[in-house]
Parts: structure tokens; C-alpha cells; sequence
């Protein structure tokens, strides 16, 4: 058996054998199959797709090129994974509301991946916070404070950090086989018995589509099953960015506001929905609607956020910037995005004609300052779009070695459904250099759409 083979086979659309994934997932985490042969087999995928029973033999796989945590010493211990977002901190938010109402929660998250951000990007924005702990020292974790949010570490399916890492770079990660054997090798090895995914769809989404989405979980929640661990899936819509911003430390200062009772709408109803399905999985309550009370009172009562600067200090970071986020480093430039003057606000009504001349005809400059004052009503804000400028700030990877820039980012004042008028800031614009905040300010004002 040779790797070209493999590839070969893949790229003329058969099917490979139990025998050929392993081979491929053994030789590739040994280091004996080069990143460019690695490539060409998961374009081949990405183009070709696999069925159910090579979706499966993957995911075991590379669930098994590593260690298997054994957690049942602990109980019933919930996991919860997304399949991607833009904006997405939830886990930020539900982890620790989980930790707090006494039900173990262990979890190993992944960077960011293509446009939509990653958990341990955004944990790194902690100075000091280390996702890097030994497998002994993440099950002491969950034993000692009930939580670990940990990375990829060491053993724990290290075929899914090599392949995670050359998907991101080689644009092909909207793949049902690809992103279902990631997860789903990472919830094996990480050990929980109860795991709830969080199934995006829409323009920030992986999968664009409910339909997509659906098909997305139900191959999830059967390798759950044959994995003996208790799967759940919930779908979620990523038409527009979640909540208010997008880029690490922001994201985290965003969690951290959240958790004292400040949490945008559309987060909280995701937060909520994943946390009372967990809580249900654990055996600590069938009531979907009780289970979403006890966790806001664990809002209310500050446990929640007690729980989560108890994880940043046992696993390392510093928790005063968890008690004061005014802390964190601020990027260089924060500019405003206002829809103005250049007709954005004119312009989504349909004046195009008008603008063309303004500044040379002031007939017309009349015109567009009379139609830009009327208010309108944001349309659209895609996700992807935005999650690809976030990467130009530098708050995600254009290659696999890119360093993140964790202060860079997004803050939206307005989104989808609310009303502006001429000259409204709409967003800022966090950048540590002046030439990218400039481009991003007027990329941004391309990306709202008015009605
Ligand atoms: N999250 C993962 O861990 N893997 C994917 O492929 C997508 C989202």
C-alpha cells in the first residue's frame, strides 16, 4: 500500500478501505507522509466526499492516533463543540454556567479554522492562560474545580491537529467527512460520555444550509453512537456575526460581560439551548425551560463567574484581567465605520445615479444629502465576510505558522434589524496598523447591506 495510490484512488472517486484510511492516518501522524501528499488526499475528500462507513473508519481513526481519555471515574462529564462560527464565544460563556451548577465539564477545542474563530485562539488572549496541559493534569482539573478547556495537547488525537492545520491552509474545510471526523475524533479521545454539538449553518457557517446542517449532524450523532458516547445536536443559525464582536480579546472581554449578566440576545439563546441540553445529558434535569432558569440564576448569583476565573487560575492565566478587562492590551488604531457621506445609506435605496457625481454637482450633492438622511433598516451583515476580514486583521491564520494579533477585531453597534441613519457608527475597527484599519473601515461599509 503507497500513499499515491490512496490519493489516487480518492481523486478518481472510489472508495477507501478500513485498511487505507488507517494506513494514511498512521503513516501521516509518524511523519512518513509529506503535507503536500496529506493535502492532495483531503482535497481529494474535500472534492469527492466519503460515505458513512469511510466517515466513520477516519474518525476512529484518528480518534485512535492518540490517547483515549477514560473520564468514567467521574461520572456523567459533558463535552460541547461547535461546528464553527464567526463571533461564536459561547463556549466562553456555557462552559464555566455548566462548571458552576456542579456538572463536570472537560473539553479540548481547536483554533481557528478558515474564517470562523477558535476557542483556544481566544483562552491564549488571557496572558498566561496555558491550553497546553498534560493529559493527567486536564482529568485533575475536571476532579479538582469541575472544568478544563484545554487545546489539541500532546497525545489526544494528534492526526486531527496535523490535518486541522492543512485544511485551514488549503481551503478545504466545508467538507461533511472532514469536519465530522475532526470533531468527533477530538470528543473521542477528550473522554466525555455526554456530548452536545452545536450544528452552524448560514453565510458564517461551514455548511450553508439547515438541510447541509442536519445531514452534518445525524453522521455526527451515529459515530457518537458507535462510539458509545451520547450525542446531541442542536442547529443554529450564523447568517450575521454572533453577538458583538468578533477577535479574541474582545471576544473574551464579550464572555466576560456575558457572564455578569450583559450577554447579546443572540448569544444567549445559544448559550441557553446548548447549556439545557447538557444539563439534561448529565441527568440533572429533564426540563429544558428549568434547566435554562438555573442557568441565568448561576448568572444572577456571580457563581458562573467565579467558576470561570477559578479555570483561567488553575490553569495558569492571570485572573485579573478577568476582574478588570480594561486590562487587556488595546490595538493601535480604533476607528469608526460610519455609513455616510459616500452614499451607503443612499446607495442600498437605489440612488446610485445621484452619487456617481457627487462632489462635482452640487445639484446632485443636494439630492443624496436629502435621501441619506432617511432611516434605514440593516439587511445583511454575512458572516463569512466579516470572518475573512477578522483573518486580514490578523485575528485569524492565512497560513498554518501566522501568529494571531489577539487584540485585532470587530465591535458592531448595529446588526441585522436595527435602524441607522446618515452618519451612525455602525462598528469599530481594531487594528494595529493604520493602512489595514483604513482598508477594513471601508471593507466593512461594502458588507453592510440596507434596505
Ligand atoms: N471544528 C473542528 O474541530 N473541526 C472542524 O472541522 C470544524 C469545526
Amino acid at each position: 500500500m503507497n500513499i499515491q495510490e490512496i490519493i489516487a484512488k480518492k481523486r478518481d472517486k472510489q472508495k477507501l478501505s478500513k485498511e487505507e484510511i488507517d494506513f494514511f492516518i498512521k503513516e501521516y501522524t509518524n511523519g512518513n507522509i509529506a503535507d503536500y501528499q496529506a493535502s492532495a488526499l483531503i482535497m481529494a475528500i474535500y472534492i469527492n466526499s466519503m460515505d458513512e462507513e469511510e466517515t466513520t473508519n477516519l474518525t476512529i481513526a484518528m480518534a485512535h492516533s492518540g490517547d483515549i481519555l477514560d473520564l468514567s471515574e467521574l461520572g456523567n462529564v459533558v463535552d460541547k463543540h461547535s461546528t464553527g462560527g464567526v463571533g461564536d464565544k459561547v463556549t466562553l460563556i456555557l462552559a464555566p454556567i455548566i462548571a458552576s451548577l456542579g456538572i463536570p465539564v472537560a473539553k479540548m477545542s481547536g483554533r481557528g479554522l478558515g474564517y470562523t474563530g477558535g476557542t483556544i485562539d481566544k483562552l491564549e488572549a488571557i496572558p498566561g492562560y496555558n491550553v497546553n496541559v498534560s493529559e493527567k493534569e486536564f482529568i485533575e482539573n475536571v476532579k479538582k474545580i469541575g472544568i478544563s478547556l484545554i487545546g489539541q495537547t500532546l497525545n489526544l488525537a494528534p492526526a486531527d491537529k496535523k490535518i486541522y492545520a492543512l485544511r485551514d491552509a488549503t481551503s478545504t474545510t466545508e467538507s461533511i467527512p472532514l469536519i465530522a471526523s475532526s470533531i468527533m475524533s477530538k470528543k473521542i479521545a477528550a473522554g466525555a460520555n455526554k456530548i452536545v454539538l452545536d450544528v452552524t449553518y448560514g453565510s458564517g457557517a461551514f455548511m450553508k444550509t439547515k438541510e447541509r446542517a442536519q445531514e452534518l449532524a445525524d453522521t455526527m450523532i451515529k459515530i457518537g453512537k458507535l462510539a458509545g458516547r451520547e450525542t446531541v445536536a442542536v442547529i443554529t443559525p450564523m447568517e450575521e456575526p454572533l453577538g458583538r464582536n468578533v477577535g479574541n480579546s474582545l471576544e473574551v472581554i464579550e464572555a466576560v460581560q456575558a457572564l455578569k449578566g450583559d450577554m447579546a440576545e443572540d448569544v444567549k439563546e445559544v448559550v441557553l439551548e446548548l447549556g439545557s441540553n447538557m444539563i439534561k445529558l448529565a441527568g440533572k434535569g429533564d426540563c429544558l425551560e428549568e434547566n435554562k432558569a438555573k442557568m441565568l440564576e448561576n448568572i444572577r448569583n456571580g457563581k458562573a463567574l467565579e467558576k470561570l476565573k477559578e479555570l483561567v487560575a488553575n490553569q495558569g492565566g492571570d485572573v485579573s484581567y478577568i476582574e478588570d478587562t480594561s486590562k487587556f492590551k488595546k490595538a493601535k488604531y480604533i476607528m469608526p465605520v460610519r455609513l455616510e457621506d459616500k452614499g451607503e445609506i443612499a446607495n442600498r435605496n437605489g440612488e446610485q445615479r445621484e452619487i456617481q457625481g457627487m462632489g462635482k454637482d452640487e445639484t446632485k450633492k443636494e439630492i443624496i444629502y436629502e435621501e441619506s438622511t432617511t432611516q434605514r433598516t440593516i439587511k445583511e451583515l454575512k458572516a463569512e465576510e466579516v470572518g475573512k476580514l477578522s483573518v486580514f486583521l490578523g485575528a485569524g491564520r492565512i497560513k498554518k505558522e501566522d501568529k494571531i494579533e489577539p487584540e485585532v477585531g470587530i465591535t458592531f453597534n448595529k446588526k441585522v434589524g436595527d435602524k441607522v441613519e446618515n452618519g451612525d457608527v455602525v462598528a469599530y475597527i481594531h487594528a494595529n496598523n493604520e493602512e489595514k484599519a483604513k482598508e477594513a473601515v471601508e471593507r466593512l461599509k461594502k458588507i453592510y447591506k440596507l434596505k
